[in-house]
Protein backbone atom coordinates (compact mmCIF):
# COMPACT_ATOMS: atom_id res chain seq x y z
CA UNK A 1 0.00 0.00 0.00
CA UNK A 2 1.18 3.32 -0.70
CA UNK A 3 1.82 5.73 2.07
CA UNK A 4 -0.61 7.95 1.66
CA UNK A 5 -3.32 5.23 1.29
CA UNK A 6 -1.92 4.07 4.46
CA UNK A 7 -1.72 7.37 6.15
CA UNK A 8 -5.59 7.32 5.39
CA UNK A 9 -6.70 4.01 6.00
CA UNK A 10 -4.64 4.39 10.14
CA UNK A 11 -6.40 7.86 10.26
CA UNK A 12 -9.69 6.24 9.82
CA UNK A 13 -8.96 3.10 12.01
CA UNK A 14 -8.19 6.07 14.56
CA UNK A 15 -11.18 7.65 14.65
CA UNK A 16 -13.15 4.76 14.94
CA UNK A 17 -11.06 3.84 18.30
CA UNK A 18 -11.26 7.56 19.86
CA UNK A 19 -15.53 7.35 18.81
CA UNK A 20 -15.53 4.32 21.03
CA UNK A 21 -13.48 5.72 23.51
CA UNK A 22 -14.94 8.71 23.75
CA UNK A 23 -18.97 7.09 23.22
CA UNK A 24 -21.39 9.04 25.33
CA UNK A 25 -21.52 6.62 28.51
CA UNK A 26 -25.16 6.21 29.79
CA UNK A 27 -24.38 7.52 32.69
CA UNK A 28 -22.99 10.61 32.10
CA UNK A 29 -24.39 13.26 34.65
CA UNK A 30 -26.06 15.96 33.04
CA UNK A 31 -23.56 18.78 33.88
CA UNK A 32 -21.00 16.28 31.80
CA UNK A 33 -22.67 16.14 29.03
CA UNK A 34 -21.03 19.46 27.19
CA UNK A 35 -17.26 18.47 28.70
CA UNK A 36 -17.72 14.90 26.95
CA UNK A 37 -19.27 16.89 23.86
CA UNK A 38 -16.26 19.05 23.66
CA UNK A 39 -13.93 16.25 24.44
CA UNK A 40 -15.18 14.33 21.13
CA UNK A 41 -15.33 18.15 19.11
CA UNK A 42 -11.11 18.48 20.20
CA UNK A 43 -10.27 14.49 18.92
CA UNK A 44 -12.30 13.43 16.43
CA UNK A 45 -13.26 14.60 13.09
CA UNK A 46 -10.03 15.57 11.67
CA UNK A 47 -6.11 15.27 11.90
CA UNK A 48 -3.25 13.59 10.19
CA UNK A 49 -3.31 11.47 12.61
CA UNK A 50 0.60 11.39 12.23
CA UNK A 51 1.69 10.72 15.56
CA UNK A 52 -0.58 7.34 16.27
CA UNK A 53 0.57 6.46 12.87
CA UNK A 54 4.51 6.77 13.48
CA UNK A 55 3.47 4.44 16.68
CA UNK A 56 1.82 1.80 14.75
CA UNK A 57 4.75 1.41 12.01
CA UNK A 58 6.95 1.68 14.65
CA UNK A 59 5.06 -1.26 16.42
CA UNK A 60 4.64 -2.91 12.94
CA UNK A 61 8.68 -3.02 12.44
CA UNK A 62 8.76 -5.68 15.68
CA UNK A 63 6.04 -7.27 13.96
CA UNK A 64 3.11 -5.77 16.39
CA UNK A 65 -0.47 -6.07 14.26
CA UNK A 66 -1.92 -2.87 14.05
CA UNK A 67 -4.82 -3.88 16.48
CA UNK A 68 -2.13 -3.97 19.26
CA UNK A 69 -1.10 -1.02 18.81
CA UNK A 70 -4.54 1.13 18.40
CA UNK A 71 -5.26 1.84 21.87
CA UNK A 72 -1.63 3.22 22.99
CA UNK A 73 -1.54 5.01 19.23
CA UNK A 74 -5.34 6.66 20.52
CA UNK A 75 -4.00 7.66 23.89
CA UNK A 76 -0.94 9.55 22.40
CA UNK A 77 -3.68 11.34 19.71
CA UNK A 78 -5.55 12.41 22.97
CA UNK A 79 -2.41 14.19 24.60
CA UNK A 80 -1.87 15.77 21.35
CA UNK A 81 -5.53 16.88 20.68
CA UNK A 82 -5.36 18.14 24.37
CA UNK A 83 -1.53 20.08 23.16
CA UNK A 84 -3.85 21.65 19.65
CA UNK A 85 -6.94 22.87 22.24
CA UNK A 86 -4.75 24.74 24.97
CA UNK A 87 -2.04 26.10 22.32
CA UNK A 88 -5.38 27.54 20.78
CA UNK A 89 -6.06 29.46 23.57
CA UNK A 90 -5.84 32.91 24.52
CA UNK A 91 -4.09 32.82 26.50
CA UNK A 92 -1.57 30.83 24.61
CA UNK A 93 -1.36 31.47 20.94
CA UNK A 94 -5.02 32.84 20.93
CA UNK A 95 -6.06 31.04 17.47
CA UNK A 96 -9.82 30.59 16.01
CA UNK A 97 -9.38 28.09 13.32
CA UNK A 98 -8.35 24.31 14.16
CA UNK A 99 -8.96 21.73 11.89
CA UNK A 100 -10.93 23.55 9.48
CA UNK A 101 -13.20 24.77 12.62
CA UNK A 102 -13.64 27.21 15.23
CA UNK A 103 -11.17 26.42 17.66
CA UNK A 104 -12.95 24.98 21.29
CA UNK A 105 -13.02 27.71 23.15
CA UNK A 106 -14.53 29.72 20.39
CA UNK A 107 -16.89 26.89 19.62
CA UNK A 108 -17.63 26.29 23.60
CA UNK A 109 -16.24 28.16 25.72
CA UNK A 110 -12.78 28.92 27.68
CA UNK A 111 -13.44 27.15 31.18
CA UNK A 112 -15.12 23.48 28.69
CA UNK A 113 -11.95 24.41 26.44
CA UNK A 114 -9.37 24.20 29.45
CA UNK A 115 -10.95 21.37 30.92
CA UNK A 116 -11.40 18.99 28.08
CA UNK A 117 -7.93 19.55 27.49
CA UNK A 118 -7.06 18.28 30.78
CA UNK A 119 -9.59 15.43 30.29
CA UNK A 120 -8.28 14.32 27.69
CA UNK A 121 -4.77 13.96 28.89
CA UNK A 122 -6.09 12.04 31.78
CA UNK A 123 -8.09 9.94 29.72
CA UNK A 124 -4.71 9.48 27.59
CA UNK A 125 -3.29 7.80 30.66
CA UNK A 126 -6.44 5.90 31.82
CA UNK A 127 -6.46 4.05 28.33
CA UNK A 128 -2.46 3.36 28.65
CA UNK A 129 -3.19 1.72 32.14
CA UNK A 130 -6.20 -0.37 30.78
CA UNK A 131 -5.29 -4.18 30.28
CA UNK A 132 -6.75 -3.83 26.68
CA UNK A 133 -3.71 -1.54 25.88
CA UNK A 134 -1.18 -4.84 26.46
CA UNK A 135 -1.75 -7.58 28.28
CA UNK A 136 1.93 -7.28 29.95
CA UNK A 137 1.15 -4.49 33.12
CA UNK A 138 5.31 -4.18 32.84
CA UNK A 139 4.57 -2.50 29.14
CA UNK A 140 1.85 -0.67 30.24
CA UNK A 141 3.65 0.78 33.10
CA UNK A 142 6.69 1.68 31.05
CA UNK A 143 4.28 3.41 28.04
CA UNK A 144 2.70 5.26 31.13
CA UNK A 145 6.31 6.52 32.24
CA UNK A 146 7.78 7.30 28.55
CA UNK A 147 4.07 9.72 28.03
CA UNK A 148 4.44 11.60 31.27
CA UNK A 149 7.79 12.09 30.87
CA UNK A 150 7.12 13.24 26.99
CA UNK A 151 4.15 15.54 28.14
CA UNK A 152 5.35 17.25 30.84
CA UNK A 153 7.59 19.30 32.42
CA UNK A 154 10.46 17.95 31.03
CA UNK A 155 8.51 17.67 27.60
CA UNK A 156 6.12 19.30 25.79
CA UNK A 157 4.83 21.46 28.49
CA UNK A 158 8.48 22.69 29.06
CA UNK A 159 8.38 23.26 24.98
CA UNK A 160 5.08 25.09 25.22
CA UNK A 161 6.30 27.48 27.68
CA UNK A 162 9.88 27.95 26.36
CA UNK A 163 8.02 28.57 22.65
CA UNK A 164 5.69 31.25 24.87
CA UNK A 165 8.91 32.92 26.34
CA UNK A 166 10.82 32.44 23.32
CA UNK A 167 8.16 35.76 22.02
CA UNK A 168 9.61 37.90 24.14
CA UNK A 169 13.54 36.75 24.14
CA UNK A 170 16.33 36.39 21.19
CA UNK A 171 16.77 32.50 20.91
CA UNK A 172 19.84 31.39 19.26
CA UNK A 173 18.82 28.63 16.55
CA UNK A 174 19.96 26.34 19.09
CA UNK A 175 17.73 27.68 21.88
CA UNK A 176 15.12 26.92 18.89
CA UNK A 177 15.72 23.62 18.10
CA UNK A 178 16.16 22.70 21.77
CA UNK A 179 12.58 24.35 22.55
CA UNK A 180 11.38 22.39 19.12
CA UNK A 181 12.61 19.43 20.36
CA UNK A 182 10.59 19.33 23.13
CA UNK A 183 7.20 21.06 22.21
CA UNK A 184 6.66 18.85 19.13
CA UNK A 185 9.52 16.63 19.22
CA UNK A 186 8.95 14.78 22.66
CA UNK A 187 5.72 13.64 21.14
CA UNK A 188 7.07 12.17 18.25
CA UNK A 189 9.38 10.85 20.26
CA UNK A 190 7.06 8.71 22.07
CA UNK A 191 5.38 7.51 18.95
CA UNK A 192 8.55 5.50 18.29
CA UNK A 193 9.25 4.48 21.86
CA UNK A 194 6.11 3.15 22.38
CA UNK A 195 5.64 1.03 19.05
CA UNK A 196 9.49 -0.21 20.26
CA UNK A 197 8.20 -0.74 23.86
CA UNK A 198 4.94 -2.56 22.83
CA UNK A 199 7.48 -4.62 20.26
CA UNK A 200 10.11 -5.53 22.83
CA UNK A 201 12.19 -3.99 20.65
CA UNK A 202 16.09 -4.25 22.09
CA UNK A 203 18.16 -1.44 22.31
CA UNK A 204 19.94 -0.73 19.33
CA UNK A 205 16.28 -0.76 17.21
CA UNK A 206 15.19 1.71 20.10
CA UNK A 207 18.29 4.02 19.42
CA UNK A 208 18.12 3.38 15.58
CA UNK A 209 14.28 4.80 16.21
CA UNK A 210 15.24 7.90 18.48
CA UNK A 211 17.13 9.10 16.34
CA UNK A 212 14.87 8.99 13.61
CA UNK A 213 11.87 10.54 16.04
CA UNK A 214 14.44 13.41 16.54
CA UNK A 215 15.17 14.37 13.21
CA UNK A 216 11.15 13.74 12.47
CA UNK A 217 10.15 15.91 15.49
CA UNK A 218 12.58 18.90 14.15
CA UNK A 219 11.72 18.17 10.35
CA UNK A 220 7.68 18.49 11.51
CA UNK A 221 8.27 22.07 13.37
CA UNK A 222 10.65 23.53 11.11
CA UNK A 223 7.71 22.24 7.83
CA UNK A 224 5.07 23.88 10.15
CA UNK A 225 6.66 27.03 10.72
CA UNK A 226 7.56 27.69 6.62
CA UNK A 227 3.72 26.69 6.11
CA UNK A 228 3.04 29.44 8.84
CA UNK A 229 4.97 32.10 6.64
CA UNK A 230 4.28 30.60 3.20
CA UNK A 231 1.00 28.18 3.30
CA UNK A 232 -2.68 28.07 2.87
CA UNK A 233 -4.74 28.62 5.49
CA UNK A 234 -7.69 27.05 4.16
CA UNK A 235 -5.73 23.89 3.13
CA UNK A 236 -3.72 23.68 6.15
CA UNK A 237 -7.33 24.38 8.23
CA UNK A 238 -5.71 27.07 10.65
CA UNK A 239 -4.50 30.04 10.42
CA UNK A 240 -1.33 31.61 9.10
CA UNK A 241 1.28 34.11 9.10
CA UNK A 242 0.88 34.11 12.76
CA UNK A 243 4.24 33.25 13.81
CA UNK A 244 5.85 36.56 12.79
CA UNK A 245 3.21 38.79 14.08
CA UNK A 246 3.51 37.49 17.73
CA UNK A 247 7.72 37.30 17.34
CA UNK A 248 7.53 33.39 17.57
CA UNK A 249 11.34 32.36 17.66
CA UNK A 250 11.05 30.31 14.58
CA UNK A 251 14.03 28.73 12.21
CA UNK A 252 12.31 30.26 9.49
CA UNK A 253 13.01 34.00 11.14
CA UNK A 254 16.25 32.68 12.24
CA UNK A 255 17.74 31.32 9.34
CA UNK A 256 15.29 32.65 6.48
CA UNK A 257 13.30 30.50 4.02
CA UNK A 258 15.73 29.58 1.78
CA UNK A 259 18.06 28.56 4.79
CA UNK A 260 15.03 26.67 6.41
CA UNK A 261 14.41 24.63 3.51
CA UNK A 262 18.18 23.68 3.35
CA UNK A 263 17.83 22.67 7.29
CA UNK A 264 15.06 20.38 6.21
CA UNK A 265 16.14 18.59 3.91
CA UNK A 266 19.27 17.63 5.78
CA UNK A 267 16.87 16.76 8.55
CA UNK A 268 14.59 14.65 6.19
CA UNK A 269 17.76 12.80 4.90
CA UNK A 270 18.78 12.55 8.62
CA UNK A 271 15.86 10.80 9.56
CA UNK A 272 16.45 8.52 6.81
CA UNK A 273 19.40 7.62 7.24
CA UNK A 274 18.57 6.45 11.26
CA UNK A 275 16.28 3.55 9.52
CA UNK A 276 18.89 2.29 7.54
CA UNK A 277 19.19 -1.09 9.76
CA UNK A 278 15.58 -1.57 9.53
CA UNK A 279 16.12 -1.69 5.77
CA UNK A 280 13.08 -2.37 3.81
CA UNK A 281 10.76 -2.53 6.41
CA UNK A 282 11.75 1.12 7.25
CA UNK A 283 10.30 2.51 3.95
CA UNK A 284 6.95 3.57 5.93
CA UNK A 285 8.46 5.48 8.29
CA UNK A 286 10.99 7.02 5.27
CA UNK A 287 7.83 7.98 3.23
CA UNK A 288 6.63 9.16 6.01
CA UNK A 289 9.72 11.88 6.92
CA UNK A 290 9.36 12.72 3.11
CA UNK A 291 5.65 13.63 3.40
CA UNK A 292 6.37 16.19 6.18
CA UNK A 293 8.83 18.14 4.78
CA UNK A 294 6.77 18.08 1.16
CA UNK A 295 3.07 18.42 2.66
CA UNK A 296 1.11 21.56 2.16
CA UNK A 297 -2.35 20.51 4.01
C1 LIG B 1 0.00 20.67 14.71
O1 LIG B 1 0.18 19.29 14.55
C2 LIG B 1 0.74 21.14 15.92
C3 LIG B 1 2.19 21.12 15.80
C4 LIG B 1 2.94 20.38 16.56
C5 LIG B 1 2.84 21.97 14.85
P1 LIG B 1 -0.42 18.51 13.31
O2 LIG B 1 -0.08 19.24 12.03
O3 LIG B 1 0.01 17.09 13.40
O4 LIG B 1 -1.99 18.65 13.55
P2 LIG B 1 -3.20 17.72 13.11
O5 LIG B 1 -3.31 16.69 14.18
O6 LIG B 1 -2.88 17.12 11.77
O7 LIG B 1 -4.37 18.64 13.08
C1 LIG C 1 2.18 23.72 18.59
O1 LIG C 1 3.03 24.49 17.82
C2 LIG C 1 2.91 22.74 19.39
C3 LIG C 1 1.98 22.04 20.30
C4 LIG C 1 0.67 22.06 20.21
C5 LIG C 1 2.55 21.27 21.37
P1 LIG C 1 2.30 25.63 16.98
O2 LIG C 1 1.68 26.64 17.88
O3 LIG C 1 3.21 26.11 15.92
O4 LIG C 1 1.14 24.76 16.29
P2 LIG C 1 0.00 25.37 15.36
O5 LIG C 1 0.69 26.07 14.22
O6 LIG C 1 -0.82 26.27 16.22
O7 LIG C 1 -0.74 24.13 14.88
MG1 LIG D 1 2.04 27.33 19.81
MG1 LIG E 1 -0.32 27.45 17.73
MG1 LIG F 1 2.58 26.55 13.89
Amino acid sequence: MTFLAELERTAWAVEQRLGELLAAGETVPPGGVELGEAMRYAALGGGKRLRPFLLIQSARLFGMEEASALDAACALECVHCYSLVHDDLPAMDDDALRRGRPTLHVAFDEATAILSGDALLTLAFEILSAPETHDDPAIRAELVLMLARAAGWHGMALGQALDLSAAHHDFSPEDIARMQTLKTGALFRFSCEAGAALGRADEPARAALKAYAGAFGQAFQLADDLLDAHGNAEALGKAVAKDAGRGKATLVAALGVDGAKAHLAGLVAEAEHALKPFGDKGEMLVDAARFVAERRA
